[in-house]
């Protein structure tokens, strides 16, 4: 059975919560995403603890803050063995020019359009999309992470599109707006979709029947 592109999003305080888990996805899936609420909790240790067991590890920091700020902070998230980190557009383009010419090499940075957040898709927003991942493309960022409506129009400037907002067809929606399934998601062009709930509630199917 070849690895499923998915990353696990870890969204919890402590990584002893996933334990069992991890476990299981071992070998099933690609990578496992450590968001902010984890890294403040537990700070780098559930990404080198990750990094020791094998895992691809995507930390979700979504940075946005001055050039110098960013750029340390990119180099720390490679330093501990981070191999995704979010970073948003909206640093601007200085910010993210410092990021991506002196992160270390085993890191790829994905960038975060601002426009997206919370917001129903609409022209407007779709238009904001396109226009941030162009001032990522030409700030040297190696991916975003693209709702499914925007992967078609995204392959173009990026090979390494990264989707959340996935649903099986069985799962609520929960909060999320924009959502498709993990097959749609990889047939319209994702490299990775990021999986929370939907692995939680599907555990078992998710490792045996889900054929991406
Ligand atoms: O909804 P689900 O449980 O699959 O969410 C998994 C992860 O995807 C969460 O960590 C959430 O922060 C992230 N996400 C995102 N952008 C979205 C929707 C979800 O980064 N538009």
């Amino acid at each position: 059975m070849s690895v499923k592109p998915i990353f696990f999003a870890l969204d919890g305080k402590e990584l002893s919560e996933f334990t069992e888990t991890l476990e299981k996805l071992k070998g099933v899936i690609y990578g496992v995403k450590v968001g902010l609420e984890m890294f403040t909790a537990e700070g780098p240790s559930p990404v080198e603890k990750l990094k020791n067991d094998g895992w691809k590890v995507f930390l979700d920091l979504k940075l946005h803050d001055i050039p110098n700020t960013v750029e340390a902070a990119t180099v720390s998230a490679g330093n501990i063995g981070a191999d995704y980190l979010t970073i948003h557009i909206a640093s601007e383009k200085e910010a993210l020019l410092a990021a991506s010419e002196n992160k270390t090499d085993n890191i790829k940075l994905l960038g975060v359009s601002s426009a997206l957040t919370s917001k129903a898709m609409d022209e407007e927003t779709s238009n904001n999309v396109e226009k941030d991942f162009i001032v990522a493309k030409k700030s040297g960022i190696d991916g975003v992470i693209c709702p499914a409506s925007e992967i078609s129009s995204t392959k173009e400037l990026f090979d390494l599109i990264v989707t959340p907002g996935i649903r099986l067809e069985s799962d609520s929606k929960d909060d999320q707006r924009n959502t498709t399934t993990p097959e749609k998601a990889i047939e319209l062009g994702a490299k990775y979709i990021v999986m929370g709930r939907s692995i939680k509630n599907n555990l078992d199917y998710v490792i045996n029947n889900l054929t991406i």
